[in-house]
């Protein structure tokens, strides 16, 4: 599975340290920065990994800002993006079990490492149910059309 990740200079070593933990557990992970700590600003990473999962170049994304939120609104107007905020592994699972998300966000000022890969884990390996899920997820896509 490939994971595109992208990060503001808030979460710069929170990225490092989710993406060395993703690639141990053999996934492959495109970097789309930033690793400066320099100011920058988080709706070019949000976009960058946004366009990556949309065009099918990564199965999933991952977006780390100070918040999270940011970040994941300027995925979110990517069209085909479904990108969640969430803080801890339940909102995360359930947020693929229900809503079949595309992208995982976190908050770098928010949760502590050790969480976010529990955040992490608990999103990756849940799988989308389907059947009442798919026509409410239909629903929602169907917005971007109108
Ligand atoms: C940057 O200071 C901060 O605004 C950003 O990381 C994020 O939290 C925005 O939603």
């Amino acid at each position: 599975m490939k994971i595109a990740m992208g990060n503001d200079h808030s979460a710069v070593e929170m990225k490092r340290e989710i993406r060395e933990y993703l690639e141990a557990k053999g996934y492959e992970v495109v970097d789309f920065g930033t690793n400066e700590t320099a100011s920058c600003d988080y709706p070019v990473y949000g976009e960058k990994v946004g366009r990556a999962v949309a065009a099918g170049e990564a199965d999933l994304g991952i977006l780390i800002c100070g918040t999270g939120v940011g970040i994941s609104l300027a995925a979110n107007k990517v069209k085909g993006i479904r990108a969640c905020v969430c803080s801890e592994p339940y909102s995360a699972k359930l947020s693929r079990m229900h809503n079949n998300t595309n992208i995982l966000a976190f908050g770098a000022r928010v949760v502590g490492a050790e969480l976010a890969k529990m955040i992490v884990d608990a999103w990756i390996e849940a799988e989308f149910e389907g059947g009442r899920h798919q026509r409410r997820v239909d629903m929602i896509m169907d917005i971007e059309g109108r």
